[in-house]
Parts: C-alpha cells; sequence; structure tokens
C-alpha cells in the first residue's frame, strides 16, 4: 500500500446536512475535481495505459467482459493478497471492488488457496460428479433452505436455467422482471436492464411490453415474453397478475436490488410477492447472486425470512472461481430430467467445488459475518458523518458485507428513483479514490464488498479518504 497523507474524518453531526446543499454548485464542483482527478488517475497508470493499448488489438474494448471497460482506460491489476490488490504499475489498493462481489473470501485466502492446491493435484476436471460438488450442494441447500441444486458456471446460466425450468413446469412462456434490473446477459432477461426516463415515465401502472432489448442481436420479439414492473410496488404486481396471472411462468427478482446501488425492499414487499405468486401458480425466483452468502450466511432468504420457489447464486458462493448454482424445491427441480435440460461440461467442476466448499464451510464462518456487520457499520456510520459535514446529496446503505453510498439524499425506492442520482459527484468520488488507494468498482450502480480479511485498518482509510473527498466538494 503506498503511504497516503491521512485526512481525518470529520464529524458534521446532525441529520439532513444533504437539504440545505446547492446541489447545482456541488455538481460544478465534482466536474471540475472529477476532470483533475483524471488526469492525475492518466498520470498515475501509465503501464494500464500501455497494456491497454496492447489489450486493444487482441480483445475488443481491450478487456475480457465489457464490464472490465472504464474511463479513461482500465486499470489493470497484477495480483491481489489479502483486502489489497496492485496495479500494473505497482501501485497498491485497499480493496472494496472485490472482483464484482465475488471475493467475500478476501484475496489469496490460504483456506480456498490451499484446497484449490489439493484438488488441482487430483486432477482438475472430470465431467463426472466428485465428492466435494456434492458436499457443496449439501452446504447450500442448508444455508438457502434448499431441497435440491444443480450447478452451472456463472450468474447469468443460473438465472438462465432457472427460468428455462420455471418455463418448463408451468408450461408457460412469459416471465416478468424488475424494471431496470440485471439478472445476467442471455436474452430472456436483457430487456428493461438500464431503461432511460423516456421508456419508464408514465408506466407506473403497467407492466412493459414495448421495451427495447439491451443489446443488438437480440430480437426485439422476445420483448413479448418479459414483462417489467417498478420493484417494491406490490400493487403493480397485483394488477398485472390479476390481468395476465395465467401467462406467467415465474417472477424474477433480486430481493434487494443492488445493480443501481442497493435498494431495500419495503416491509411487506417480498411477503406479498410470496403470497401473490402462490396464488397465481407463478413460480417466484429470488436472484441471490449477490446477495447469497454476502447480506447473511443464507443471503436475501435469511435476512428477509421468505422462501422463494427457485434461487440463484454465483459470484461469493465459489470462493472467488467461476461457479454458479441455482436450486429450491425438489417438486421443481425434480422436472430436469424430464424433458428439461440443465446441463454443461464444466459444471460442479472439482476446481470449482473445493473453492466453494472451503468458501463456506471454512472462512464465511458465523464470525466472518459478525465482522462484516460490525466493519459494514463502521464504514457506513463514517460515510454518514462525512455526508453530513459537507453536506453532500447523499446517502449510506449498509447491508452486511455490502454497502453504498448514493448520490441522491433520500434513500432509492425503484430504478426511477436511481435515475435522479448524482452522476458527476459518484464520477469525481470514484477518481478520487483510486487516485489515493482505494479500489471501487467503476459504476454508481454498484456497491462495495467487504471481505474476511478487511480489517478497520481498511474501513478507517476508505473513511479517511471520503470525508477528505466530502470537505473538499461540499460546503
Ligand atoms: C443480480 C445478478 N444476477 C446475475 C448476474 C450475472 O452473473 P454473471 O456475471 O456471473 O453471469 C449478475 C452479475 O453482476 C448480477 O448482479
Amino acid at each position: 500500500m503506498e503511504e497516503q497523507t491521512r485526512a481525518t474524518a470529520t464529524d458534521g453531526g446532525g441529520p439532513g446536512g444533504a437539504g440545505r446543499v446547492d446541489e447545482e454548485r456541488i455538481t460544478a464542483r465534482a466536474r471540475e475535481i472529477g476532470a483533475a482527478e483524471m488526469k492525475a488517475l492518466v498520470d498515475n497508470t501509465r503501464r494500464s495505459r500501455a497494456l491497454f493499448e496492447r489489450a486493444r488489438a487482441a480483445l475488443p474494448l481491450g478487456v475480457a467482459s465489457s464490464f472490465q471497460a472504464a474511463d479513461p482506460h482500465p486499470i489493470y491489476l497484477s495480483h491481489g493478497r489479502g483486502a489489497e490488490v496492485w496495479d500494473v504499475d505497482g501501485r497498491g489498493y485497499y480493496d472494496f471492488h472485490n472482483g464484482f462481489g465475488a471475493m467475500a473470501v478476501g484475496h489469496a485466502h490460504p483456506k480456498v488457496v490451499e484446497a484449490i492446491e489439493r484438488a488441482a493435484r487430483l486432477g482438475t476436471h472430470f465431467a463426472v460428479t466428485t465428492e466435494a460438488t456434492v458436499a457443496l450442494a449439501e452446504e447450500l441447500c442448508r444455508r438457502f433452505g434448499l431441497e435440491r441444486v444443480r450447478f452451472v458456471n456463472s450468474g447469468t446460466e443460473a438465472t438462465m436455467d432457472a427460468i428455462r425450468l420455471a418455463r418448463g413446469v408451468t408450461g408457460r412462456d412469459v416471465i416478468c422482471k424488475i424494471e431496470g434490473s440485471y439478472h445476467g446477459h442471455h436474452d430472456a432477461v436483457m430487456f428493461s436492464v438500464t431503461p432511460g426516463l423516456d421508456l419508464v415515465a408514465g408506466t407506473a401502472d403497467a407492466a412493459r411490453t414495448d421495451h427495447l432489448p439491451a443489446s443488438k442481436g437480440i430480437p426485439a420479439v422476445l420483448g413479448d415474453l418479459t414483462l417489467a414492473v417498478p420493484y417494491n410496488d406490490l400493487g403493480a404486481v397485483q394488477r398485472l397478475f390479476t390481468e395476465r396471472g395465467e401467462e406467467l411462468a415465474c417472477f424474477i427478482i433480486e430481493p434487494v436490488m443492488m445493480n443501481i446501488g442497493i435498494v431495500l425492499p419495503r416491509p411487506g414487499y417480498l411477503e406479498g410477492l410470496r403470497e401473490l405468486c402462490t396464488r397465481h401458480g407463478v413460480v417466484l425466483i429470488f436472484d441471490e447472486v449477490k446477495c447469497g452468502a454476502t447480506i447473511a450466511a443464507g443471503g436475501a432468504i435469511e435476512r428477509f425470512g421468505v422462501q422463494p420457489d427457485l434461487a440463484c447464486f454465483a459470484k461469493s458462493i465459489a470462493g472467488g472461481t467461476p461457479g454458479g448454482a441455482f436450486g429450491g424445491r425438489a417438486e421443481l427441480m425434480d422436472a430436469i430430467g424430464d424433458g428439461i435440460a440443465q446441463q454443461g461440461t464444466f459444471n460442479g467442476n472439482p476446481l470449482v467445488a473445493a473453492a466453494g466448499l472451503a468458501a463456506l464451510t471454512e472462512v464465511l464462518t458465523a464470525d466472518a459475518y459478525e465482522r462484516f456487520a460490525r466493519l459494514g457499520t463502521r464504514l457506513a456510520e463514517g460515510c454518514r458523518r462525512a455526508i453530513a459535514a459537507g453536506h453532500i446529496p447523499a446517502h449510506v446503505v449498509d447491508l452486511g458485507c455490502k454497502g453504498c453510498v448514493s448520490y441522491r439524499p433520500e434513500p432509492l425506492v425503484d430504478y426511477r428513483s436511481f435515475l435522479e442520482t448524482n452522476a458527476a459527484l459518484f464520477d469525481a468520488s470514484w477518481a478520487w479514490a483510486v487516485n489515493r488507494g482505494i479500489f471501487m468498482t467503476p459504476g454508481n450502480e454498484e456497491q462495495w464488498t467487504l471481505s474476511a480479511q478487511h480489517a478497520e485498518e481498511h474501513i478507517d482509510r476508505y473513511v479517511d479518504v471520503f470525508s477528505e473527498f466530502c470537505a473538499t466538494i461540499g460546503t
């Protein structure tokens, strides 16, 4: 970690600082600071720039996945250990990006490394189920209250297979998702991902059927099969189910909406959904790709006490390897093999199973969740103090090993409220943090992920850097 000058967190105290803010002035200041910080970032990351130039010749946008592309260029990492990562310029960062939330175990955790090394010595792949894979399936069932699971290789595959299963079992083709939600990049869920205001305005009551695919190459006609309703609006679901419930195979939802910052479910919302889905024979699918094993040992299912029919997992359940799973009620899952295809060469791969098992049984233990809660709250409270002191139009969400600052004074309730967040403030804060040794996800739709290897030192550094930012930009 590079030695940095430490600022002291300012305790402004008192709520509602954001309400007194002259947002236009702060936004103008954010643009100014953001531009200066971006310039500094380019100066600080010259080797990343050179690798970017080289990578562009072999990889579109110079990256392995379009989510890794970033302005002014991606920061290419060389390695990570514990709560830290290093870039190709040799700069060290405290890592709050954590592989888009897949690294709740932290980097190169000795238990995970040992499990992978042991498994590798015994053969890296057979396309035959091993005992470790069975044990991981048992652990997932135990944690999340599932009766059966099947393995996949990513979150995209998990939601794709769960939706296929729901369609196969119900014999219905239409699915419903949440407006502005992300469930991976397969065709069925690539509608209403990041719709503009023009596409959502005035449609609070209607499930959208005329939205555009989120990518070229997806037939627009598939939009007829994917409806979307706003998050946290049970009335919209009720109306849709009354009108078209018999056409609906499933309702897929991130129980805590996490691809627009973090949006918590209103009290009773998930319970209401559960009840409506049961009444209309619609399969309720929780997408726990981000929540599972992070916001509680048993994810949103445990935290909110609502059991879906099927749930999808990836990211942190696999100890930093490319694994995923979906599972749920035996009555549904056992339809696999009865005319419903679910397969894949690498599903349940022994390296992934060994890493996942070590992560869930040896690292992400009850102690780890207590630590996440303690450190997460320390971080969130530090950020809240800084926001109040600088009168920044922002709020903080604190949820176990996840949390975020969103640049809107009031908490978000749905995608439409996310469209009101201040992008200039986020951009400036991101470059500011990276230049001071805090590695964060490039995009205001993301959130921080703590790892089992984070300590108070890392949290306090984040708070110091953020406080300095708020004091510089605020009033
Ligand atoms: C909620 C949610 N579902 C599904 C996915 C897709 O997962 P993957 O990138 O592993 O395909 C993501 C990825 O960020 C996600 O956040």
